[in-house]
């Protein structure tokens, strides 16, 4: 039988056929593409940090999320979280200046888990007060329990880089969470102060340093010591140097944290007193006060290296990596 030819009509009807299955086609594409695909984890950020909360999410290669933030006339906090969240939740929020910043950790751990979110993780790649360990004098908050527990109540892990852990062996002990994950930088610092000086002195001001000039210097060999130091108030401290020769030699102060920067100023006139051939700064946690830095350079430190770990223009080394290797597993599970 001889096909009928088609009319004006049927073309229409099969123009508008084939229009319909290509919006099928389309709409179908659309339910499977990245911006609607169910998650299995995201990470959440303030605007504050957004660039380095990308960093992280580049280096975990997981979707990424801003937590909107209202400040009303009085100073309280709305914050919005995306409507639908899925089952790890990873928080992003480094812990520097950090009062306000642990209501807003209150507000969107309880948020996060009441629109979905069965673990909810801390990312800090700061810890706040965790230099306050035991009550130096009758009466004293001891902060790095206190805040620990708040964390451990809202989180169900944490992950922290170099925390000031002194008195307590583990962050576990101070956050007690299952997961409490203390990374160290100091491996990284090491690296890096290898390829800028030729066999350098590392030099912790003071004892609790121990622990970070060792890792810095294992991998390279670097010779190491650390001074002995007396804090007689916030910016008033009082260090004398290891017995060892330092004439000469190219000396890198490794620390965790440089904050009034009163510490490193100190080691570093006396260093320079006792013939040291030039000081640097090598530091995972830049928190520099007003004035630190001025500080710091007025008492003839050369070079200041610090992790991205706060954002500072000081910043020579990230610490996305470290953190990625730390948090993919979590994100797994
Ligand atoms: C304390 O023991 C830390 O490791 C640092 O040495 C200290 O926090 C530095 O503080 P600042 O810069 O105020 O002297």
């Amino acid at each position: 039988m001889q096909a009928s030819r088609p009319t004006a009509t049927s073309r229409i009807r099969r123009a508008s056929a084939r229009r319909v299955i290509r919006l099928g086609v389309r709409r179908r594409f659309r339910t499977f593409s990245w911006s609607s695909e169910p998650l299995s984890s995201v990470l959440l950020h303030f605007d504050d940090e957004a660039a380095a909360a990308a960093k992280l999410a580049a280096a975990c290669g997981c979707a990424i999320r801003p937590i909107e933030r209202h400040r009303f006339p009085d100073g309280e906090l709305r914050l919005r979280l995306p409507e639908r969240l899925p089952r790890v939740v990873v928080l992003f929020r480094g812990l520097a200046y950090p009062n306000e910043k642990l209501v807003e950790l209150m507000l969107a751990a309880d948020t996060a888990r009441a629109l979905g979110a069965e673990q909810v993780v801390l990312v800090a790649p700061y810890m706040a007060y965790m230099r306050q360990d035991i009550a130096f004098r009758v009466g004293e908050a001891v902060s790095q329990r206190i805040i620990g527990r708040y964390l451990a109540n809202l989180f169900d892990a944490v992950i922290t880089v170099d925390p000031h852990l002194h008195r307590v062996e583990t962050l576990g002990e101070a956050i007690p969470v299952t997961d409490a994950l203390a990374l160290s930088a100091a491996p990284l610092l090491g690296d890096f102060v290898a390829g800028r000086r030729r066999a350098p002195l590392l030099m912790g001001p003071d004892s609790e340093s121990a622990q970070w000039v060792a890792s810095a210097a294992a991998a390279h060999g670097f010779d190491h010591a650390v001074c002995s130091k007396v804090r007689h108030g916030d910016r008033n401290v009082e260090i004398a140097l290891p017995e060892m020769a330092v004439a000469g030699r190219s000396v890198v102060i490794v620390d965790d944290v440089a904050s009034t920067g009163h510490t490193v100023a100190v080691a570093t006139q006396l260093l320079l007193a006792a013939g040291a051939a030039s000081v640097d700064l090598a530091v995972t946690h830049a928190l520099f006060a007003e004035g630190a830095l001025a500080l710091v350079r007025e008492a003839g430190v050369s070079e200041v290296w610090s992790t991205d770990a706060i954002a500072h223009p000081t910043n020579a080394v990230s610490v996305a990596p470290l953190i990625a290797e730390a948090l993919l597993p979590l994100m797994a599970r």
